[in-house]
C-alpha cells in the first residue's frame, strides 16, 4: 500500500486539539505521524499548502436506495457521490426494499459496500419491521451485524408505546434512536410548509406543529427511558427550542440539521420546482434563523445531508405527485462554508466538529478523528475555491438539487479513505 504524506496544510480537528500547520504521514491505512517538517522518500506527497486538512467527513443521514431502488442510487454511485463531497463515512437509512430490518440484510449491505463502496458505510436498521410501525425489528441481531443506530426515517413511529419500547430496548445496546419527527396525521397530504407560500401557491400545507409535537413526545420518552435520542433533520424554531431545553435538563438528546434547511426558506417553492420538495419541508425565515442559532450555540450537534436521490422522471411531474427529497452529498460542504463559515455564523472549527467528531460520537464510532494510530480517513479542502454547482457533474444518480447553478465557495479537494486517495481534484478515482 502506498504511503502518503500530506504536507503543509492547516490541520483542523478540534476533538484532537489540532488547529495548526502540520504534516500527516499515512502508512498501511493508519495515521503514522502528525508533526512539522515530516519527510518520507517513498511516500506520495499531497501538497496541502493553503488548504485545510480535517478528519474525513461523516454524513450520518443518507439514503443509498440499495437494495430495491437502484434506479435512484446504488451503493456504488452513492458512495462515489460521498467521496466527491469529501465524505469518508456515511450512515445509510433503512427505507430500502426490502427494508433493513434484520441481520441478513445488514450483512448484505455491508458486504456490497466492501466490494463496491468508495467510502465507509454504516447501516442504520429500522425501528419497526417493514417500517410499518407495528412491531419492533430484530434490533439485537442487527446490532451484532453492524448497525450504528435505528430509525424509521421517512416514517414516524406514531405509536408512542412502541417508540417507548424501542427506546427502552436500545439502552442495552449503545445505539441511538434516530427520530423522523413528523405527526403524520397532522401533516396529512401536505407538500410544503404551512404559511404565506402555501397560501399563494395553493399547495397543501404541512404545519410546523407536526414536527414540534413529535420532537416534544420523543424528548419526553427519552426522559422516561434514559435512552439516547437523536432528532433527524430539525427544521422548526420550536423544535430547536425543545432540543435546547432537553440538553439543559441533561438529557441524552442530540440533533442534526441539513444544508437545505439552513440555506433555503419556503420562498423557494414559489418556483414550483419539485427539487424544492423535501420532508420536512423548507420552512420560514424565522425557522431558518432559529436553525442557524441552534447550530451556533451547539443545540444542533450535527450537520447531515438527508441525501435523498430520485430519478429525473420521478421528480419531473406535478408538485403534488413528486417524491420528497434532495440529492445532498455533493453540495453539503460548499454550503456549510458559504452559508455558515464565511458569514461567521459558526467557526470553521465548529463546522468540522459537526461534520466529524460529533456525528461519530452520536453513532459510537471511532471514525472522525486525527490521531497517530487512528484510521487514515482524511479530507483536504479549499476554503476559497469558487465554483458553480452543475448537477450534470454529480456522481450521484440523483440530480434533484435546488442548488443547480448556485455559485458557492469552498470545496473538498482530496478524500482519503483507509489511507487510499479516493477523490482528487473533484474526480473520484
Ligand atoms: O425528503 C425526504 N426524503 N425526507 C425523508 O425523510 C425521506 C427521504 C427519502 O427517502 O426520499
Amino acid at each position: 500500500m502506498k504511503r502518503l504524506l500530506i504536507k503543509n496544510g492547516k490541520v483542523v480537528s478540534p476533538a484532537d486539539g489540532l488547529n495548526e500547520e502540520l504534516d500527516i504521514l499515512v502508512a498501511e491505512g493508519r495515521i503514522e505521524k502528525i508533526g512539522s517538517g515530516l519527510e518520507d522518500k517513498e511516500a506520495e506527497v499531497i501538497d496541502a499548502i493553503g488548504k485545510v486538512v480535517t478528519p474525513g467527513l461523516i454524513d450520518m443521514h443518507v439514503h443509498l436506495r440499495e437494495p430495491g431502488f437502484e434506479h435512484k442510487e446504488t451503493i456504488k454511485t452513492g458512495t462515489e457521490a460521498a467521496a466527491a463531497g469529501g465524505f469518508t463515512s456515511v450512515a445509510c437509512m433503512p427505507n430500502t426494499n426490502p427494508v433493513i430490518d434484520n441481520s441478513s440484510i445488514v450483512d448484505s449491505v455491508i458486504k456490497k459496500a466492501e466490494f463496491e463502496g468508495k467510502v465507509n458505510l454504516f447501516p442504520i436498521g429500522s425501528i419497526t419491521k417493514g417500517l410499518e410501525g407495528e412491531e419492533l425489528s430484530e434490533i439485537g441481531s442487527m446490532k451484532e451485524a453492524g448497525i450504528v443506530g435505528i430509525s424509521d426515517d421517512g416514517e414516524t413511529v406514531m405509536n408512542s408505546e412502541l417508540m417507548r419500547l424501542a427506546l427502552e430496548y436500545v439502552t442495552a445496546f449503545d445505539l441511538p434512536v434516530i427520530s423522523h419527527a413528523e405527526d403524520q396525521v397532522l401533516s396529512g397530504d401536505g407538500v410544503v410548509n404551512e404559511g404565506y407560500y402555501s397560501t399563494v401557491t395553493g399547495l397543501d400545507p404541512i404545519p410546523a406543529a407536526a414536527e414540534d409535537i413529535i420532537v416534544a413526545r420523543d424528548i419526553r420518552l427519552a426522559e422516561l427511558t434514559g435512552a439516547p435520542l437523536h432528532i433527524a433533520h430539525v427544521s422548526t424554531k420550536r423544535a430547536v427550542e425543545l432540543v435546547r431545553d432537553a440538553k439543559e435538563r441533561g438529557l441524552e438528546v442530540t440533533a442534526e440539521a441539513t444544508p437545505h434547511h439552513f440555506t433555503l426558506t419556503d420562498e423557494a417553492v414559489i418556483s414550483f420546482d419539485t427539487n424544492t420538495k423535501v420532508n420536512p419541508p423548507l420552512r420560514s425565515e424565522e425557522d431558518v434563523a432559529a436553525i442557524k442559532e441552534g447550530l451556533a450555540d451547539g443545540t444542533i450537534d450535527v450537520i447531515a445531508t438527508d441525501h435523498a436521490p430520485h430519478a429525473f422522471e420521478e421528480k419531473n411531474v406535478e408538485y403534488d405527485d413528486a417524491p420528497f427529497g434532495i440529492s445532498g452529498l455533493e453540495t453539503a460542504l460548499p454550503l456549510v462554508i458559504t452559508e455558515l463559515v464565511k458569514p461567521g455564523i459558526i467557526s470553521l472549527e465548529e463546522a468540522v466538529e459537526k461534520l466529524t467528531s460529533n456525528p461519530a460520537e452520536v453513532l459510537n464510532s471511532d471514525v472522525g478523528r486525527l490521531k497517530e494510530g487512528s484510521r487514515a480517513d482524511i479530507t483536504v479542502l479549499d476554503l476559497d475555491e469558487e465554483y458553480e454547482v452543475d448537477v450534470d457533474k454529480f456522481y450521484s444518480k440523483g440530480k434533484n438539487s435546488p442548488f443547480d447553478g448556485f455559485r458557492l465557495s469552498g470545496r473538498p479537494k482530496v478524500t482519503i479513505v483507509d489511507g487510499k486517495v479516493v477523490m482528487k481534484d473533484n474526480k473520484v478515482l
